[in-house]
């Protein structure tokens, strides 16, 4: 049986109410969260501007999480010191980002962060394969990047099983992060296809209290994991 890591939940902040940053994180953590992920945007990688590296290092100094910082930016080498000076624990750069990325990989892992590579929904996971046993985490995009609250897009699960069956075939037991348009329902399909990290905006800061909102994607990423193929 393969060893893979445990099942993680990552509130996406950017789904938070920027003007009360202090209380949601709070209310994450407090509400069971393994993670926070910080959605990082430059308007040239992505059509939408976020936050840089001071608005982590707010975060960074409110909670204990680990801090999974994305970078949807275009040069993330440049940025890779700053975010984490910042403080975040991982750092995610997308392979269609200025690289190459074994070089991009080298830049993250001199910093002392651990090393995330994410894919567009688009991008094939040959993209990524060869820096594949470089990486602390895999991060498939079930949305275009660029803004919370969309659709999940259901053709990139076997793109999951692919990273999932490598990573299991190579003992190391990364995650496999799925990012976008994840609900109780799509988490299951999620966890089922062997995604260990499950990244939620919309569907942990809205429509409820966060501690049952991540209480009902726990139990979905559970069940999906059951029924996980092995
Ligand atoms: C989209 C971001 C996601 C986003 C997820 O570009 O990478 O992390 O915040 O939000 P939901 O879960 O609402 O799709
Ligand atoms: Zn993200």
């Amino acid at each position: 049986m393969p060893n893979r890591p445990r099942l993680r939940l990552a509130p996406s902040l950017l789904s938070a109410d920027f003007g009360a940053l202090a209380r949601a994180v709070r209310a994450a953590e407090d509400g069971g969260a393994d993670a926070l992920h910080l959605d990082v945007m430059d308007g040239h990688f992505v059509p939408n501007l976020s936050f840089g590296p001071a608005l982590v290092a707010a975060v960074r100094a409110r909670t204990r999480l680990p801090l999974d910082v994305h970078l949807m930016i275009e040069d993330p080498g440049r940025y890779a010191e700053a975010f984490r000076r910042a403080g975040g624990d991982t750092l995610v750069f997308h392979v269609e980002a200025k690289g190459p990325p074994a070089e991009v990989v080298r830049t993250i892992r001199r910093t002392g962060a651990a090393v995330g590579a994410a894919l567009r929904p688009d991008t094939p996971w040959e993209a990524v394969e060869p820096i594949a046993d470089e990486l602390d985490q895999i991060l498939v995009m079930s949305v275009h990047p660029g803004f919370s609250g969309q659709a999940f897009l259901p053709e990139v699960l076997p793109k999951v099983a692919q990273a999932r069956a490598r990573l299991d075939r190579s003992g190391h037991p990364e995650d496999v992060s799925i990012d976008g348009g994840i609900t109780p329902a799509t988490a299951v399909a999620a966890a089922k296809a062997g995604a260990t990290f499950f990244v939620c905006g919309n569907s942990a800061f809205t429509g409820g209290p966060v501690a049952a909102n991540l209480a009902r994607l726990r139990a979905a990423v559970e069940e999906g994991a059951r029924g996980a193929v092995r």
